[in-house]
């Protein structure tokens, strides 16, 4: 990332003063042409593991690399310039030990260039993010519906519905705050525990299928504009149909292919003609 680039960025302390503001606006980025497109509009971009699904035809987001991350991680360091970008850490990459975690988060800020790094968990995370961000890697929180624990979860359910469950995800989310992240993502839990936890922390929330009185939110940009359609959560709203339009060209394309409608180079780069004066 270059000197310009960096002093035009939003950064951690930017969105740490946020809270109780203006509300933070996120979306997912993957790709340096998307990032670049969505970074005027944009606060923070989180690359999410949710990578492995939505670009790599995964599953689930267990078979995510650190590679991965790194890739699309500098991908979008490279596209954008305003946007302050964090990159999630994939499954296995920190919940070993703190060293284990330190070590892997270090590599991403330095190959990437991105401000901050995401993980998920609760209270047993809170030991190791306390040991990055004394160390100088930004964390961000995620809460809730953690989607790297969805073989303990047995799918992806809403999160929070009963006392104990809210009781402990709010403990959860204390936690983190308290060990030092500059923001937390709530995903898919019931309205009112989403609303507590932002009252009941001094940094930032982030709500996916959460609450709209989270200090921001964040959505999958491919399900926002409609290029992922193999999982639509309910809470997503479409702002654009761009899958239904890529088939449309595919098809047009396809038929002039077929019909040898392709005209040869110098058609394409004739000279412009010169007016006259
Ligand atoms: O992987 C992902 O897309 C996420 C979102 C909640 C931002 O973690």
């Amino acid at each position: 990332m270059s000197a310009a680039s960096r002093r035009n960025r939003i950064t951690v302390p930017d969105l740490r003063a946020r809270k109780g503001g203006e509300p933070i606006v996120s979306l997912t980025a993957y790709t340096a042409p998307m990032a670049s497109m969505l970074d005027a509009h944009i606060d923070v971009f989180i690359v999410g593991d949710s990578l492995g699904m939505v670009m790599y035809g995964l599953d689930s987001t267990l078979g995510v690399t650190l590679e991965m991350m790194i890739s699309h991680g500098a991908a979008v360091v490279r596209g954008s310039e305003r946007a302050c970008v964090v990159v999630d850490m994939p499954f296995g990459a920190y919940q070993e030990s703190p060293a284990q975690a330190y070590r892997n988060a270090a590599r991403v800020l330095a190959e990437t260039g991105c401000a901050a790094v995401k993980l998920e968990g609760g209270a047993e995370m809170a030991d190791t993010i306390a040991f990055l961000v004394e160390r100088g890697v930004p964390v961000m929180g995620h809460v809730g519906l953690t989607p790297q624990w969805v073989n303990r979860f047995g799918g992806y359910k809403v999160q929070g519905r009963g006392k104990s469950d809210a009781t402990r995800i709010l403990a959860d989310a204390r936690a983190v705050a308290d060990a030092g992240t500059f923001s937390i993502v709530i995903e898919g839990v019931v309205e009112p525990l989403a609303r507590d936890i932002t009252n009941a922390v001094a940094v930032p929330t982030i709500g996916i299928g959460a609450s709209a009185d989270c200090d921001g939110q964040v959505l999958v940009t491919e399900d926002l504009v409609g290029l992922f359609s193999d999982f639509t959560p309910k809470f997503v709203r479409r702002y654009a149909e761009l899958g239904a339009k890529v088939e449309k060209a595919a098809a047009a394309y396809a038929k002039d292919v077929k019909a040898r409608r392709f005209p040869g180079p110098e058609h394409c780069f004739a000279p412009k003609k010169q007016k006259k004066i």
